[in-house]
């Protein structure tokens, strides 16, 4: 739970018994409530480093006054016993005050990244505040863990690219993994926010990744004939209606360069298509590469 015991253990793990050259950390970071989607960056982590430390930290400075971090899922019991379960070495759970100790989440010291169109659109529009939270944090926890690795999930594609980007801006010296978007068998990105929905919801918003796949489609049976993003949003718009008539807000819809995010007009090669939709008053975002 502090940063100090958590350096102490992990000098044994370089210096004590057992330990070789070849010995790496590997890192991932999460907020808890943890599901099979968590379990496969970690599993992921066991696979690629002799020691695999996970965070569970539900960072106040990402969410914005509103947002659900009253309510935000804090299971810690749970996610201890799968976590032993899975075999990993260390679970860091600090308090607030342990990881923000210049007068809590709202003042101290944070990151800042301007780079647009990465960090101010999509996300960053709703949620104007949430990068800094998420770099600052973030950059505080690699400083702590010190990983060789560190373990992403491509369910929060703009997270990852905002993230490679506070690793290259402040030379980072630690390496970013991604792990694709695992989902339930009716397409559903998993998250923890699912909960907020019942069974029967669950299915209805299953409906935003059969958009997004439709959508897909278009972009690909347009390789030699490139498509535009118009027609992309008319494909994913029209599934959704189809679907799940009048059920989704949109809160954005978009087909993006990979790397900076940037708009697309007209699609020729390798894009994503991001969305975030509200539904049943959840805020779920889905992306599917094409
Ligand atoms: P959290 O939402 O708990 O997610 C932790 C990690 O799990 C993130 O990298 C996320 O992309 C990944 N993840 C979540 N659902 C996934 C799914 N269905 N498939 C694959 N990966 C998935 O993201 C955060 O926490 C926080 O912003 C954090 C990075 C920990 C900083 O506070």
């Amino acid at each position: 739970t502090t940063v100090a015991s958590l350096r102490e253990f992990l000098a044994t793990l370089s210096t004590g018994p057992g330990a070789s050259s070849h010995s790496s950390v590997g890192f991932v970071p999460t907020m808890g409530n943890l599901h099979a989607g968590h379990a496969t960056l970690v599993r992921e982590a066991l696979k690629h480093h002799t020691h695999t430390v996970v965070s569970v930290f539900v960072n106040p400075s990402q969410f914005a006054p509103g947002e659900d971090l009253a309510t935000y899922p804090r299971t810690l019991p749970e996610d201890t016993a799968l976590l032993q379960q899975l075999g990993v070495t260390a679970l860091f759970a600090p308090t607030a005050e342990e990881i923000y100790p210049q007068g809590g989440p709202t003042k101290g010291t944070f990151v800042e990244l301007d780079l647009p169109p990465c960090t101010d659109t999509l996300e960053a529009r709703t949620r104007p505040q949430f990068f800094r939270g998420v770099a600052t944090v973030v950059c505080k926890l690699l400083n702590i863990v010190q990983p060789h690795t560190a373990y992403f999930g491509q369910k929060d594609w703009q997270q990852l690219c905002v993230v490679r980007q506070l690793c290259r801006g402040l030379f980072l010296n630690v390496e970013i993994a991604s792990v694709p978007i695992v989902r339930d068998s009716n397409g559903l990105a998993l998250s923890s926010r699912n909960g907020y929905l019942s069974p029967e919801q669950r299915l209805t918003a299953a409906a935003i990744h059969s958009g997004l796949v439709k959508g897909r489609d278009i972009v690909n049976a347009g390789r030699d004939d490139p498509v535009t993003a118009n027609a992309v949003f008319r494909a994913v718009l029209s599934e959704w209606e189809q679907e799940a008539p009048g059920a989704f807000r949109v809160d954005y819809l978009a087909v993006c360069c990979r790397d900076t995010l940037a708009p697309l007009e007209v699609i020729k090669g390798p894009c994503i298509i991001l969305c975030a939709v509200y539904y049943a008053g959840v805020r779920l975002i889905d992306n599917e590469l094409a």
